[in-house]
């Protein structure tokens, strides 16, 4: 197992600790890390949101409990990393107007910490994760400062970043008032995902792939993330925020980054945003006739969601990439709730080649990455069928990569990205640039929402999607 430095002294500040991402995702991130021993040595956390789940001891029951039910799968719990984790948790209660009591209960965790630690108490820095409504960010950043709890912090700011370009701007303001842009981390955890890391593995270390990566080899890009599950339970985040910006502004706008950007040259933090962004400059803003929206039967009838609710739950959206690389190739970026399969797959169709030897191609030519946790990679072929005659049949070259490395150690999303943020490292975080310019490509949407069509609850969203693309999806036809 590769040993990562061990992190500094850490409190961590978990905002919504008592919410859903907190019980599926963090907590168990944080479990697995310690199980790693990848936590710093000394650390805290210290759960906080405006209702208080009891005492400590009951906090503490209700995290082990969110354990138990998300972070085992099929494996034994290693007991002594659970134990310790438990051991460092504790809940504080906090809103956007009084955070007097949080601030005071960071110093105390943090004089602790470093007296465990032998260091100093400015040593200590603070993970500050904030997994707050858009609207709620700006004030609860503003308490931060008021409680002095920006000092050495890390700030994760859950996406989506803002509602809008203005918004985005306003919180970037209000959040580089107070903290350094090396402060901030802006969290897409799709950018946490090994398969989507291994896009960039796959182009810049493959003499294959590479000279192919652009408008002369390239017909069209699929970016299709289908989910098969529906807002349920979600409903008021899904009335205030829909899918456009649920997902396509933010997961599937960053694949197609690390689909088509240059070359980083290396894969640290200054490269990799500058080269994400310059290609984020290049890319035009939707056009509102190209964009379909849907809606799923029943949608309506979920908790929380408005009778006549006109919010968008699927969006399939053209893109066109106005640079010497890509001009003229359509990216295909499709994703929507209740829809007939759970995939994350990107389709590159390559063009057919200027051969007189076959009248019509039998089949496609297309290289598909499965974003799977087990990461599968495609290429559909011709070739020749064995026999006589000289026709063309269709092969499959199929690489999944767990099998051709049984001990590597794959990170889900978020313990990739928790850790990271321990580690200061901003790579796979979004910078303020790249968000805007995103908020920018998606305003002509916003501003002029094209019609929102039903669809089949299992289906593959409105017929008007499926027209969107000349030769088909690759999925669901
Ligand atoms: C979240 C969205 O960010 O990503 C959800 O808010 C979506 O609506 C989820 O379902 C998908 O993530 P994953 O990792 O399950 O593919």
């Amino acid at each position: 197992m590769p040993e990562p430095q061990t992190p500094p002294p850490h409190v961590v500040v978990l905002f919504g600790a008592t919410g859903d991402l907190a019980k599926r995702k963090l907590f168990p991130a944080l479990y697995r890390l310690a199980s790693c021993d990848w936590l710093p040595e000394a650390y805290a956390v210290i759960g906080s949101g405006r209702h208080s789940p009891g005492t400590d001891d009951e906090f503490r029951t209700q995290v082990r409990e969110g354990l138990d039910e998300f972070a085992f799968d099929d494996e034994e719990p290693d007991t002594d990393a659970l134990d310790a984790l438990i051991e460092r948790v504790s809940f504080q209660t906090a809103s956007a107007d009084d955070g007097a009591d949080l601030g005071a209960a960071v110093e105390k965790a943090e004089k602790e910490l470093a007296e465990q630690a032998g260091c100093d108490v400015g040593d200590v820095r603070r993970l500050v994760y904030l997994s707050v409504p858009p609207s709620a960010m700006k004030d609860m950043i503003a308490m931060l400062d008021r409680e002095g709890l920006t000092d050495r912090a890390r700030l994760v700011v859950e996406k989506p970043f803002g509602l809008d370009l203005a918004s985005a701007e306003e919180l970037d303001a209000a959040l580089l008032d107070v903290v350094d842009e090396d402060q901030v981390f802006r969290i897409d955890h799709f950018l946490g995902k090994e398969a989507v890391q291994n896009i960039l593995a796959l182009r810049f270390a493959n003499g294959l792939f590479e000279p192919a990566w652009n408008r002369h080899s390239i017909a069209s890009v699929q970016i299709d993330v289908p989910e098969k599950l529906t807002v349920e339970g979600r409903g008021s985040f899904y009335e205030s925020t829909g899918c456009l910006r649920d997902m396509i502004s933010t997961h599937l706008c960053q694949l197609m980054g690390f689909v088509a950007m240059e070359d980083p040259g290396a894969f640290e933090a200054k490269a990799v945003r500058d080269t994400k962004s310059a290609l984020f400059a290049d890319v035009r803003p939707l056009d509102p006739a190209r964009v379909v929206l849907g809606q799923y039967d029943g949608y309506r009838d979920e908790e929380d969601v408005d009778d006549d609710s006109d919010v968008e739950t699927f969006v399939a959206a053209e893109v066109f990439i106005d640079n010497d690389r890509w001009e003229g190739v359509p990216f295909l970026l499709r994703t929507g709730k209740a829809l007939a399969e759970g995939r994350r797959t990107i389709t590159l169709r390559f063009r057919d080649p200027e051969s007189d030897m076959f009248d019509e191609p039998a089949c496609g030519n297309e290289l598909v990455l499965e974003l799977t946790d087990d990461p599968e990679i495609t290429v559909d072929l011709r070739a020749k069928r064995p026999g006589p005659s000289f026709d063309i049949t269709m092969g499959t070259m199929d690489l999944k990569i767990s099998e051709r490395s049984p001990e590597a150690f794959p990170l889900e999303a978020y313990e990739r990205l928790l850790l990271d943020v321990l580690r200061d490292d901003q790579t796979l975080f979004t910078r303020s640039d790249e968000v805007e310019r995103l908020w920018e490509v998606c305003q002509p949407v916003l501003d002029d929402r094209p019609e929102v069509h039903a669809y089949e609850k299992g289906s593959w969203g409105p017929d008007a999607a499926l027209e969107l693309v000349p030769g088909g999806w690759r999925l669901g036809g």
